[in-house]
């Protein structure tokens, strides 16, 4: 099992909660990932690492074939509760349960640096049909903001999942060069909601009772230093990466 534990039991505490308080994709992302992706009526789209389907219900609105992958129990519950009619199935993404070739488009939302990245890339380009394509998306809060770096603080994030994912894709050699696309946004929350996502982080969500009440206490007090409610700065980060047609050529002996 190569699935980052935390990856998976830390989004398995408070499916709802995760569901309520993460933030959606923005419609001039969507409707970049879909142009750039060839994403429409009929495409057969996987939703790979597809939690609660927040990405998986606007592809189907726009009339993509869907199958989402998730490997915690508890996401896929609440994935068959709020996005009906859609096939959630076990699976990592080191290990997709799908024939080769299968799907026009991979999406993952959010969820790419959970991944064992060359294992991944691999499944992904196997599942792939010649052409199809991988597109990305994470929402992060955006790290150069004051605000932010304040509230991580308090938080003790300690991620830098906003960097340039491009070298790791093209590293694999099974696509054509990523394109990358950053959509800066601001998010309006009230200070409730703010603690409410921030308790979905997670680290935080794995925690004990205890030190997570401590340690929401403090991002409370970064918070409430705000107006109410607070605008908070997000970068929204994208890349498309196409399959290359056919197996690439071996390097000719000699
Ligand atoms: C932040 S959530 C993103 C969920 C959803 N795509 C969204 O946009 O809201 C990350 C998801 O990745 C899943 N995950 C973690 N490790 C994984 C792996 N190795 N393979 C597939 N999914 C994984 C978790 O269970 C979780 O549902």
């Amino acid at each position: 099992m190569t699935t980052n534990d935390l990856g998976t039991r830390g989004f398995a505490r408070g499916t709802d909660r995760y569901e309520r308080a993460r933030p959606s994709y923005r419609q001039d992302v969507l409707d970049h990932l879909c142009a750039a992706a060839g994403i429409g009526p009929g495409t057969r789209v996987l939703d790979l690492a597809a939690g609660t389907g927040k990405l998986t219900r606007p592809l189907v609105e726009r009339g993509a074939e869907v199958v989402a992958v998730e490997p915690s129990a508890a996401m896929r519950e609440t994935f068959a509760r709020v996005t009906p009619g859609v096939p959630v199935y076990d699976g990592t993404a080191e290990r997709i349960p799908a024939p080769e070739g299968s799907y026009d488009v991979v999406t993952v939302a959010q969820a790419f640096h959970w991944f064992d990245p060359a294992t991944a890339l691999r499944e992904i380009a196997r599942v792939l049909r010649p052409g199809g394509v991988l597109a990305m998306v994470w929402n992060e809060r955006d790290q150069d903001d004051e605000f932010v770096e304040r509230m991580h603080l308090a938080a003790e994030w300690p991620f830098r999942i906003f960097r340039d994912y491009r070298p790791d894709v093209d590293a694999s050699g099974l696509f054509a060069p990523t394109e990358r696309r950053v959509f800066r946004w601001r998010d309006t929350l009230t200070h409730d909601r703010v603690l409410e996502r921030v308790s979905t982080f997670s680290y935080i969500a794995a925690m004990d009772e205890a030190p997570r009440a401590e340690l929401l206490s403090r991002v409370r007090s970064a918070v409430t230093e705000q107006p109410d409610p607070v605008d908070l700065a997000y970068v929204t980060d994208t890349y498309i990466a196409r399959k290359h047609d056919r197996a690439r050529p071996e390097p000719a002996a000699g």
